[in-house]
């Protein structure tokens, strides 16, 4: 019992003794995880015990923060001072330190500027990359000016068949105006041949019943205010082909 007293009591004597020694205490502070370029960041560094005056100073990676770009420090009263990064850019990531001392000592807490932060950084550029070359990609297409996917005619056409062939347009501002040719030759609404349009973006060339003056090289023509586009495609009948090489 005696001896559980005195325990008692040197437990006491012990606190006592640190919590009155006078020396500074900092309460650890960290740095937000999810930050990002441009975001301000403010961290506090607190002083726990102590004996005031104390005097703060911040160091980052071990030189004294001194009127660095968008870094500001200032005491928020006597036990407290405030780091604040106006903008987070890439220079800001590192081992931040506030030291504190009075008369009787000092102490000081690091924090790391979020090291997952460089990940983030190359995640915007690689986002930043991706949107400009998409841009670039579009600008350098011609913004604007058509462009058509191209037709082919089936290589089974026989005498009498019917025959459909779609001019789609990819791309481009409407309105659209299309045009059908047969080897140079405008072609119009006729007794075999209709053309017209299935929307804004696309024209159909139907040949009702396909005949020995059919064969031949057809040409869909798109135009707009920005330019044109044009796709071409051969029309062999079976047995017209053979019939004219004989
Ligand atoms: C940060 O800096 C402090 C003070 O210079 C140092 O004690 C600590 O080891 C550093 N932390 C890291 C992770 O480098």
């Amino acid at each position: 019992m005696f001896l559980l007293t005195k325990m008692v009591a040197a437990c006491f004597v012990v606190s006592f003794a640190s919590a009155d020694s006078g020396e500074p205490k900092i309460k650890p502070f960290q740095f937000t995880s999810y930050l990002n370029l441009g975001m301000r960041e403010s961290v506090h560094c607190a002083v726990v015990y102590g004996d005031p005056p104390f005097e703060f100073s911040w160091f980052k990676d071990g030189q004294l923060l001194t009127g660095i770009l968008d870094t500001s420090v200032r005491k928020t009263d006597d036990f407290t001072s405030n780091l604040v990064i106006s903008k987070v850019d890439a220079n800001s990531n590192g081992n931040y330190t506030c030291k504190v001392s009075n008369s009787k000592g000092f102490d000081e807490m690091s924090a790391i500027l979020a090291p997952n932060w460089k990940i983030s950084v190359r995640m915007n550029f690689l986002w930043i990359a991706t949107v400009l070359s998409l841009v670039i990609i579009f600008v350098s297409s011609g913004p604007g000016e058509p462009k058509i996917k191209s037709f082919h005619f089936s290589n089974e056409l026989e005498l009498g068949m019917r025959e459909t062939v779609h001019c789609n347009v990819l791309y481009g501002d409407t309105p659209l105006e299309f045009s059908w040719f047969k080897d140079g030759q405008r072609l119009t609404d006729g007794q075999d041949i209709s053309i017209g349009k299935t929307d804004d973006y696309g024209s159909r060339l139907v040949i009702s019943k396909v005949n020995s003056d059919s064969n031949g090289n057809y040409t869909c023509k798109v135009s707009n205010s920005k330019g044109f586009d044009e796709k071409s495609a051969v029309l062999l009948v079976k047995g017209v082909c053979e019939q004219s090489s004989m």
